[in-house]
């Protein structure tokens, strides 16, 4: 801390501009910014006015940096362990980008990490605070739609001008690259699916080596089933398109729209007239993201998406993509 402002550093500049939008929003110092591309160095160096000594090419250069609380990684997901290791071993707090993970070893070795620093580490699962999630939750547990027994998500988001990054790498499988947004959000509003089994299509994206579009089923308690939709080459804008079926109620909603459609039934048990809800569009709260993390960073509060939240969602996943490609029922498993 510095006069009582949380200190904040930042690791790559490309989406992850938005975490130094998040740390100045919530007031916090930003001691470093970092991206090995000088180019996006600067650019993001003179967006946001940060000076010329906090700019840096190597997090190496401020990883002992004692005044630093908290670092947020946004590099390709294959550092995501690397580098968050690193800053929780060097005593720091860590905000990384989601998927936590590619393998189940590099999730198991952020767990590690976290917990023998005692440091707070959470993934970026943004989902949870996307507005219009964050009130089909808040719907779900009032109870207003009854018993959850069937809920779907998709993220549809067309990776066509990406197909010659590290996006596509085998090991970043659509699934766990982007899919993990529509995963973790049913683990958040349903709970942990126990099977999952799924379809692979490949049309769209020829020169990636994996599916770019998976279709999943997955069932959860006993009596609630659940749906999954990626498409990494889809010709539509992106979506998360959402429906959550109760059985007093039904929820629709997406991350992009304005407004919401609740369904609830009546005395008589039929679902008349919906209620339309306003809702503010923010698909990518950093903003929140960093005043929630921070704040369990300064008052010592549990981290909802901590590293085994991150990896429980790797894992599922993980199971998808193993289902499309054996034909089987997989069970994750959650022992972490
Ligand atoms: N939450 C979301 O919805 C969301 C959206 C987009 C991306 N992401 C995640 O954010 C991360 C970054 O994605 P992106 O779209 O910005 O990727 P990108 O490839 O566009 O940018 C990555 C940046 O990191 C820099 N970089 C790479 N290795 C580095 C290193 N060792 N040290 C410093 N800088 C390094 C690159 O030069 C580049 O500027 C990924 O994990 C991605 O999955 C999340």
């Amino acid at each position: 801390m510095i006069d009582g402002k949380i200190v904040s550093a930042h690791i790559g500049l490309k989406f992850g501009m938005s975490h130094i939008e998040g740390a100045m929003s919530y007031g916090a110092h930003i001691a470093a910014i970092c991206d090995s591309d000088v180019k996006n160095l600067k650019f993001a160096g003179e967006r946001y006015n940060i000076p010329e000594e906090k700019r840096f090419t190597d997090y190496h250069d401020f990883l002992d940096d004692k005044s630093i609380d908290i670092v947020t990684v946004a590099v390709p997901d294959q550092q995501h362990c690397r580098i968050s290791c690193d800053f929780l071993r060097a005593g720091k707090n860590v905000l990384c980008e989601k998927p936590l993970a590619l393998t189940r070893e590099e999730c198991e070795e952020i767990i590690k990490a976290e917990r023998e620093s005692g440091k707070k580490f959470m993934v970026g699962q943004i989902c949870r605070f996307t507005p219009a999630f964050e009130k089909a939750k808040e719907i779900i547990d009032s109870g207003a739609i009854g018993e959850v027994y069937f809920a779907e998500s998709e993220y549809a988001h067309d990776y066509m001008y990406l197909v010659d990054t590290w996006r596509a790498d085998p090991l970043r499988h659509g699934v766990i690259g982007g899919g993990c947004h529509a995963v973790d959000l049913l683990r958040w509003l349903v709970g942990d699916p126990k099977e999952v089994f799924a379809y692979g299509m490949h049309k769209l994206l020829p020169s990636v080596s994996y599916d770019d579009a998976t279709i999943a089923v997955m069932k959860f308690d006993e009596n609630v089933a659940g749906k999954i939709f990626v498409s990494t080459g889809c010709k539509r804008d992106y979506t998360m398109r959402t429906l959550i079926y109760g059985t007093k109620g039904t929820i629709i909603c997406d991350n992009t729209s304005p407004s919401m459609t609740l369904f609830t039934a009546g005395e008589d048990g039929l679902a008349h007239e919906p209620e339309i809800i306003d809702i503010q569009v923010n698909n990518h709260n950093a903003a929140r993201e960093f005043e929630v993390f921070a704040d369990a960073v300064i008052n010592n509060k549990p981290v909802v998406t901590d590293a085994v939240e991150g990896a429980k969602t790797v894992e599922v996943c993980r199971a998808i993509v193993e289902s499309s490609k054996t034909g089987k029922i997989i069970k994750p498993d959650y022992a972490f």
